[in-house]
């Protein structure tokens, strides 16, 4: 357990200690303040994050709650149609031993064998939402760093912990992509999320394994790495890379979002480390009759297939998008997720306009790196997509359009 707290501290005496706004927000401000981008990004993504405080805990599924409810979902990346009946039926066969405390050893088997680790490798967590946690409050690093745009989650984390959160913006005038030199050499804790939420770029392994360093721990955040064929890219069951952590979810393409379950690959001394910050029996009996399932070939032909699907699906979302191209919409390419972002001036308007006609999107400008002029889209199946296109048509003919650069702003 982290024991020292800089994070009122001011290392590069920049902190301007804004009192005036709510705990969240100052610490937003003194995080945005070291905000640190590649190359000729800084000044202009420096000046994006002074501009706006970003809700680090605003999620997609925010636009589904209450009276987004009977909207159509293309807000929350987790995919439609699941659980699949026979996960479905596995979870509830479970549930003649709920008596019993939950006895996670098959599971963490199962998961150590699917990526051909030793289980001394494998945590099985509440989701990787409970890693984040995990990971802010166990890990002594001095200097983290968040590679953005990305999940929030790991960064609020860290924050809540009592960490002091230096920020690397990916630009889109370079496709969001990767620049390992723009990771400060002494960051001790790097984290980056690949296939990244909400950018849809997925980094090639060689890349994210050059961030390593002896002292430095380097998350990979691969909830949605399963989404992606042949898990290209993957850093799952490697254990080259000095100080890696990867975190798996098992909610996005399992649909078991409600259930909790996820998983952390790292060094046996760092899975030590971090179960130490666990409570007992952190992961419930179903969840991890989940697991369990989920590992064996069955399931992983299943995810293979879904994968291939995702692809199919989100190539006719993209090519469809761009027929808006004249509407200022720009698709961020290539996207590997089962997600795309796009950028469009008004994206605030058309959002609003979407939900009237029956679409939930996400917003995109609560991501550091982001602006109001961002959507990120769920891959839906090619009926949804086309109800969606039709829709947007609407929504952008209804907000006026416009042929604005917008979010692109120097892209090309
Ligand atoms: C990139 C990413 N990582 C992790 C998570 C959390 O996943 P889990 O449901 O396993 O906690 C999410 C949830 O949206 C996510 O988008």
């Amino acid at each position: 357990m982290r024991t020292d707290n800089d994070s009122n501290g001011d290392r590069d005496g920049r902190d301007r200690r804004d009192r005036t706004g709510s705990k969240d927000d100052r610490a937003e401000h003194r995080t945005a303040e070291r905000a640190r981008t590649p190359g000729r990004a800084h000044d202009q993504a420096h000046g994006q994050a002074h501009g706006q405080a970003h809700d680090l805990r605003h999620h997609g599924d925010a636009e589904v709650r209450d009276d987004g409810s009977a909207l159509v979902d293309l807000a929350v990346n987790v995919r439609a149609g699941t659980p699949p009946d026979w996960l479905r039926g596995h979870i509830a066969d479970s549930l003649g031993g709920l008596a019993a405390y939950p006895d996670g050893r098959a599971a963490r088997a199962a998961v150590a064998a699917r990526h051909g680790l030793p289980v001394e490798r494998v945590l099985l967590t509440a989701g990787a939402a409970e890693a984040f946690v995990l990971l802010a409050r166990s890990l002594k690093a001095r200097h983290p760093v968040v590679v953005h745009p990305q999940f929030t989650e790991p960064e609020a984390a860290l924050r809540d912990a009592g960490h002091t959160v230096d920020r690397v913006l990916l630009r889109p005038q370079d496709g969001f992509r990767l620049d390992p030199s723009a990771v400060p050499e002494d960051a001790d804790l790097v984290v980056i999320g690949n296939p990244t939420n909400p950018t849809s770029v997925l980094h090639p392994a060689r890349l994210i394994a050059e961030l390593a360093r002896p002292g430095r721990t380097l998350v990979v955040d691969e909830a949605f790495m399963d989404a992606v064929p042949d898990e290209r890219e993957a850093l799952a069951g490697r254990t080259d890379v000095p100080g890696l952590v990867v975190l798996r979810s098992l909610t996005k393409t399992w649909g078991l979002a409600g259930l909790r379950i996820g998983y952390v690959l790292a060094a046996p001394e760092t899975v030590v480390e971090l179960e130490r910050g666990q409570p007992l029996w952190p992961v419930s009996t179903p969840a991890l009759a989940a697991a369990e399932a989920c590992m064996t070939p069955r399931a992983l032909a299943e995810q293979a297939q879904a994968a291939r699907r995702v692809a199919t699906d989100r190539a006719h979302l993209v090519a469809g998008l761009k027929e808006f191209a004249s509407d200022g919409v720009r698709v961020a390419e290539p996207a590997e997720g089962p997600f795309v972002l796009v950028g469009l001036p008004g994206a605030a308007a058309v959002r609003a306009r979407l939900r009237g006609l029956g679409f939930a999107v996400r917003r995109g400008d609560t991501f550091p790196g982001l602006d109001e002029t961002w959507l990120r889209l769920a891959v839906r199946d090619r009926t949804t997509v086309n109800r969606f296109l039709q829709a947007l048509d609407q929504a952008l003919s209804l907000t006026g359009g416009s042929t604005g650069r917008g979010a692109w702003g120097a892209w090309d």
